[in-house]
C-alpha cells in the first residue's frame, strides 16, 4: 500500500465517524509555545484540548509533519526518524476510550486487514497520578485481544505527555504489531520492543501537568491519537524497516549512486534522514544558526555531511544533497507544496551551509589529521602508543576547545574516530562532559550584554562588518605604514567602530583614501578563509593583530584570517566567505577617543 492510500483510507473513515479533515500545521508551533519544533499532530491543537472552541467542531483528524530531536541516536534503525508524519483523531471532550479503542481497532482489522494475532496492547498500570487503566483493557477485551496480549506498564511507556515541562496530557494504550520471525514473543516494557512495531497510540488527555509538577484534572475529556505513517507502511508492506518504504528508497538510492566506499546500510539511512528533515525544516523557515531552533538544521546539515564524507562518498562534495533534495521534493510535492515553492530557497541555504562547514571538515579529514589537532591539543598521552588497543585516550578538555572553535561535535569527533577503528575513552567523554558543563555554568553567569571578542552576535550584518573591519585595519596600514596599534573594536548590527593609537586627526584625503581602499577590495571579490597556525608561523606570514588573543587560540594554535591577499589577521571569526557579500563601505566619523587614539565610525550599505 502506498502512503497516499492510506492516508485517505484514514481520513475516509474518520470522516464517516464524523470528523473534521484538517491541514497539517508548520513545523514550528504556533500553538503551543512549549516545545522548539511540533513532535505531535497534538501540538496545533493544544488551546482546543485546554477548552477552546475549534471550528472544525469537537472530532477532528489530520496528518501531521513532526520532527522529533530526541531520538537523534536512534535514527537510523529499522522505526527511528527526525521527520515522519503522524496521523491522528481528536476528540475535545467528546467521545472517550471505549470509542477511541473500538475505532482504532476497526480500522486497523478491517480496513487495513492486520489479523488480530499479530496484535499486543499495553495500558497504564497506575500510581499516585492515576489510576490502573482497566477501563482501557476492558474495551480491549471486550473486542477479542486476549488478555495475555494485553500488558501494563508504568508512565515511562503508557503515559503520554507533556511533550514539554507543562501542558495536557494523561495515559495512553498502545498499539503494536508483530514483524518478528514465528509466533509472536511476549511485549516487553522500554524502548526496544524486539520484533514489536508501535504503530498508534490513543492518549487520554484529562490532565494538565502544572509547572510546580502537578497533575489537574482538565476542563474536559480529551483523545489525541497518533499513527506514525512510515511504521504503518512498514507493516503493511511487509517491509523490515522504515528505510525501506517509497518514503525514502529514491533518496537513498541517490545517495547510493555517489557512494565510493560505504561499508554500512545505516550509514545511508542516518544522511537521507537529515536530508528530508531539513528540507521540511528550512521550507518552513528554520534557517540553519546557533541558536536553539535554528541549531537543529545545522546540526542535521553537519552531521549529514561529515557521515557522507567519512562513509559514503570519501570526499568532500558540497552539492552531494543536490538529486536527494530533488528526491524528496519528487516524494512530498503534493502533500506539501511548500517543498516545491521553496525549492531555490532549500537549495542555496543548504549549499551555503555546506560550504562554511567543508572549510572545517578540510581541517579533519581523517584520523591522522584528527590526530594533528589532538597532538596540538597536548593530548594527556601521546597518541596512540600508551592506550588500550583500538581507544583513543586524549584530553576530554582539549575536544571541548575543539568543539567551542570549529564547531565541531562531539558527534562528529566520534566519527572521525570511527572511521580510523578508533574509540574516545570513557574517562575522556566524562572529561568532556565536564567542560561542556562549566562552560554552560559560566555562559549563565556571564553579564548580559558583553559582547564577545568584540561582537555582539553572529547576525549577517555583524559577520559582514566584522570582515570589513578587518579590511579597514589592513587599508589604515596602507595609508599611515608601519603597523597599526589596534586599540579595540566593537561591532552592532548597525555599525562598526575602531580604535587605533595615532597622535593625530585623519585628513580629508586621508578618510576619502581609506573608503576607497576598502570599497576596491570589497570590488575585488576577495576570498575570505582562515588557517590555524603557530605563533611563528603566523608572524612569519605578517598577520597582524594580538597574539594573546583568547577567542583566536586553539590549543597551541591561533586562528588566522586570510582576506584574499591583502590582509591577515589573527581573529576567532566569523567572517563572510567572500567580500562580495559585504555591500558598500562608509566612514561616518573620525574622532579622538582618548589622548592618542583615533575612533572610526562606519557602516555598511
Ligand atoms: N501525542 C501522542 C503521540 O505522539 C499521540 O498522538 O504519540
Amino acid at each position: 500500500m502506498k502512503s497516499g492510500e492510506l492516508k485517505k483510507l484514514f481520513f475516509d473513515f474518520f470522516k464517516s465517524k464524523g470528523h473534521t479533515i484538517i491541514p497539517s500545521a508548520s513545523l514550528i508551533p504556533e500553538n503551543d509555545s512549549t516545545v522548539l519544533f511540533t513532535t505531535a499532530g497534538m501540538h496545533p491543537l493544544v488551546p482546543y484540548l485546554l477548552g477552546e472552541v475549534h471550528p472544525g467542531g469537537k472530532r477532528v483528524a489530520s496528518v501531521q509533519k513532526c520532527i522529533r530531536t530526541g531520538d537523534i541516536d536512534e535514527v537510523g534503525d529499522d522505526v527511528h526518524l527526525t521527520f515522519f508524519e503522524m496521523l491522528g483523531n481528536w476528540s475535545f471532550g467528546d467521545y472517550w476510550k471505549k470509542e477511541a479503542i473500538e475505532w482504532s481497532f476497526e480500522f486497523l482489522t478491517k480496513v487495513l486487514k492486520l489479523p488480530k494475532e499479530k496484535l499486543a496492547v499495553s495500558c497504564f498500570v497506575g500510581d499516585s497520578d492515576a489510576p490502573r487503566d482497566e477501563e482501557s483493557s476492558k474495551v480491549w477485551e471486550a473486542l477479542g485481544i486476549p488478555k495475555n496480549r494485553i500488558y501494563f506498564f508504568g508512565k515511562k511507556d503508557n503515559w503520554w505527555g507533556p511533550a514539554g515541562i507543562t501542558g495536557p496530557c494523561g495515559p495512553d494504550t498502545e498499539m503494536f504489531y508483530w514483524t518478528g520471525e514465528g509466533e509472536p514473543e511476549p511485549l516487553t516494557t522500554g524502548d526496544n520492543k524486539s520484533g514489536w512495531v508501535e504503530i498508534w497510540n490513543d492518549v487520554f488527555m484529562q490532565y494538565n501537568k502544572t509547572a510546580d509538577g502537578r497533575f489537574e484534572q482538565l476542563k474536559q475529556k480529551n483523545v489525541d491519537t497518533g499513527m506514525g505513517l512510515e511504521r504503518t507502511l512498514v507493516v503493511l508492506n511487509g517491509k523490515q524497516s522504515v528505510y525501506e518504504t517509497e518514503l525514502f528508497v529514491p533518496i537513498i538510492d541517490a545517495l547510493k549512486k555517489r557512494a565510493t566506499s560505504y561499508y554500512d546500510e545505516r550509514k545511508v539511512y542516518i544522511v537521507a534522514d537529515h536530508i528530508k528533515a531539513v528540507c521540511f525544516l528550512i521550507a518552513d523557515g528554520v534557517i540553519p544558526g546557533k541558536e536553539e531552533r535554528n541549531y537543529i538544521p545545522r546540526r542535521l546539515i553537519r552531521d549529514a555531511m561529515t557521515v557522507h564524507y567519512l562513509f559514503i562518498e570519501g570526499s568532500i562534495n558540497v552539492n552531494f544533497f543536490l538529486e536527494p533534495v530533488n528526491k524528496v521534493i519528487e516524494i512530498y510535492r503534493n502533500d506539501y507544496p511548500e517543498l516545491l515553492n521553496k525549492k531555490n530557497n532549500i537549495l542555496s541555504v543548504l549549499l551555503k551551509e555546506a560550504e562554511d562547514y567543508s572549510e572545517i571538515l578540510k581541517l579533519i579529514r581523517d584520523v591522522s589529521d584528527l590526530r594533528k589537532l589532538y597532538n596540538d591539543f597536548k593530548p594527556k598521552k601521546v597518541w596512540p602508543t600508551n592506550n588500550k588497543p583500538g581507544e583513543i585516550d586524549l584530553s576530554g578538555k582539549s575536544l571541548f576547545d575543539i568543539r567551542q572553535s570549529l564547531g565541531v561535535s562531539w558527534a562528529q569527533m566520534k566519527m572521525v574516530a570511527e572511521k580510523g577503528g578508533y574509540i574516545f575513552s570513557l574517562e575522556t567523554e566524562e572529561e568532556y562532559n565536564e567542560s561542556y558543563k562549566k562552560h554552560q555554568e559560566l555562559s549563565r553567569t556571564a553579564s548580559a550584554g558583553k559582547f564577545k571578542g568584540g561582537l555582539a552576535d553572529n547576525s549577517e550584518e555583524v559577520v559582514k562588518l566584522h570582515t570589513v573591519t578587518h579590511l579597514l585595519h589592513q587599508a589604515l596600514t596602507d595609508i599611515l605604514g608601519g603597523t597599526v596599534d589596534q586599540k579595540g573594536a566593537n561591532i552592532t548590527p548597525e555599525r562598526l567602530r575602531f580604535d587605533f593609537a595615532c597622535p593625530r586627526k585623519l585628513t580629508d584625503d586621508e578618510i576619502a583614501n581609506l573608503e576607497k581602499i576598502v570599497n576596491q577590495k570589497i570590488k575585488e571579490e576577495l576570498p575570505v578563509h582562515f588557517e590555524l597556525l603557530t605563533v611563528e608561523e603566523a608572524k612569519a606570514k605578517g598577520a597582524h593583530g594580538i597574539f594573546e588573543d583568547k577567542y583566536a587560540q586553539l590549543g597551541n594554535k591561533l586562528k588566522v584570517y586570510f582576506i584574499g591577499d591583502y590582509s591577515k589577521e589573527i581573529c576567532g571569526g566569523p567572517h563572510v566567505k567572500n567580500t562580495r557579500e559585504i555591500g558598500s563601505f562608509k566612514i561616518i566619523k573620525e574622532e579622538a577617543s582618548s589622548a592618542g587614539v583615533r575612533r572610526i565610525r562606519a557602516v555598511i550599505k
